[in-house]
């Protein structure tokens, strides 16, 4: 799992630190990331490219965890990022992200947003739909400046994963459909307007994806899209961003391939195809977000109570939950968790780890094989890296977790834990007509 080992002590480590003693110095529950991974795993992605001579752009999709540092940790690694919101855009300019590597997506970027983001000079924008494209020019106009765009496209793909993070289909909020000549019509929309320069095309069929065919699907799809446009109006596509989704190691019985190898099948299949139609090879984009991070994170949590029903099931409780990872309950999303202290130790008993919010669901993972538990112990959730801490609430006023970045045996604090005064630093008193 990532980059866990037993060091000598017989502790869990991560990136040669003791998982103990984060817990003691930064309290739990706490995310640790090991950044040498997040680093491995930009190199192996910028190999492949450069392996099939293609011209390329990897961008990261920080809505995987987004925070002043992971931005900074990106922009070093010389690779950009995809960015959701004014939030995200706000955060990233905080960290001195470069601009013209970022990319902002959203299905309904604010009038607001788009104006901060043609503000900062923000490198791409994709364009989600028709009013998108009138609201875009407008306010270009407004800026007397011009924007450089993809076109988002929904291509009909079913990815095989869960409903809620499924996005290619063709009932889906996102992009322009493909099938029902939207995509075609926007692109003819696009290339009347001279503000809007179309650098190419961008679809991303979902997420946690396992099979490459996929993937497949929809680079045919695209493909025969860039065809029937280059037979209309001689355009050629610079660019064809084929979105993130590649799957990962949740638990030992997921089997995804290496992220970069998903990628290799891709830009080999694209290059097939595109030469097939006589058709210039674009740049492959690509925006992996869980791929990059949800390996290289794990959550730390203190064991506390535990209830014990004979023959049903004995519940141990961390002092985390749903608030600090929502993914179970919400996509019955399936982690395995290790004994800190003892991560060898032979398994003595069957828990479901539950946590500590005041719901039922708040149920972190089922049948957990572990050794004979104490009050204090730390249980270790490895794969949480991401969609967890950027999915954190202060449901029932907890505050959100601290993270820490861990390296080459040192640990760095990059975000800190809330504490009870920033639950409450936003909230009013009461005014006395009320
Ligand atoms: N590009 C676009 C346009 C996306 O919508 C997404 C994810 C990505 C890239 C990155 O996909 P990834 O490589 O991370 O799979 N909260 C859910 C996942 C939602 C994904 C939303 N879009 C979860 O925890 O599973």
């Amino acid at each position: 799992y990532g980059t866990m080992v037993t060091n000598a002590a017989g502790h869990l480590a991560i990136g040669g630190v003791d998982t103990l003693d984060l817990a003691k110095e930064y309290g739990t529950p706490l995310f640790v990331y090991d950044t040498a991974l997040i680093k491995q795993r930009i190199q192996a992605f910028k190999e492949v490219f450069e392996a099939a001579h293609v011209a390329y752009k990897i961008t990261y999709a920080s809505k995987a965890f987004a925070a002043v540092a992971m931005y900074q940790l990106i922009a070093k690694a010389g690779i950009g990022c995809d960015i959701v919101s004014g939030g995200e855009l706000y955060t990233a300019q905080q960290a001195g992200f470069p601009m013209a590597e970022v990319t902002f997506h959203g299905n309904n970027k604010t009038a607001a947003e788009i104006e901060q983001a043609i503000a900062a000079g923000v490198g791409t924008i994709v364009v989600d739909n028709f009013s998108e494209i009138e609201l875009l020019d407008d306010l270009l106009a407004k800026a007397n400046k011009t924007a450089a765009i993809l076109l988002r496209i929904s291509p009909g793909i079913s990815a095989h994963t869960h409903e809620y993070i499924m996005t290619g289909q063709e009932d889906s909020k996102f992009g322009f459909d493909l099938k029902s000549g939207q995509a075609t019509q926007a692109f003819l929309e696009v290339e009347k307007r001279d503000r809007l320069h179309l650098l190419g095309i961008h679809c991303h069929i979902g997420s946690q994806i396992f099979e490459t065919n996929g993937f497949e699907m929809a680079a045919e799809a695209l493909v025969q899209l860039l065809a029937q446009w280059h037979q209309k109006t001689g355009f050629d596509a610079q660019v064809m961003n084929l979105g993130g989704g590649f799957g990962v190691r949740y638990t030992a019985d997921d089997q995804p391939l290496a992220p970069q190898d998903y990628v290799k099948d891709i830009v080999a299949d694209v290059q097939g195809k595109m030469a097939e139609q006589g058709l210039k090879m674009p740049a492959i984009w690509i925006e992996p977000g869980r791929s990059m991070v949800a390996e290289a994170g794990t959550t730390l949590y203190t064991i506390g109570t535990r209830k014990d029903l004979p023959g049903i099931r004995n519940y141990l409780a961390v002092d985390g939950g749903m608030g600090d990872n929502i993914r179970p309950a919400l996509y019955q999303a399936k982690y395995d968790t290790f004994l800190a202290g003892q991560p060898e130790a032979e398994p003595t008993q069957k828990v479901t780890v539950v946590g500590k919010y005041c719901e039922s669901g708040d149920i972190l993972a089922y049948d957990q094989q572990l050794p004979a538990t104490q009050p204090g112990d730390i249980l270790a959730m490895p794969t949480t890296g991401a969609y967890g801490y950027a999915m954190a609430s202060n449901y029932n006023r907890n505050p959100r977790p601290a993270v820490v970045f861990v390296e080459n045996g040192h640990a760095a604090l990059v975000v800190k834990r809330e504490s009870y005064a920033n639950l409450v630093q936003l909230d009013q008193t009461l005014p006395e007509n009320f």
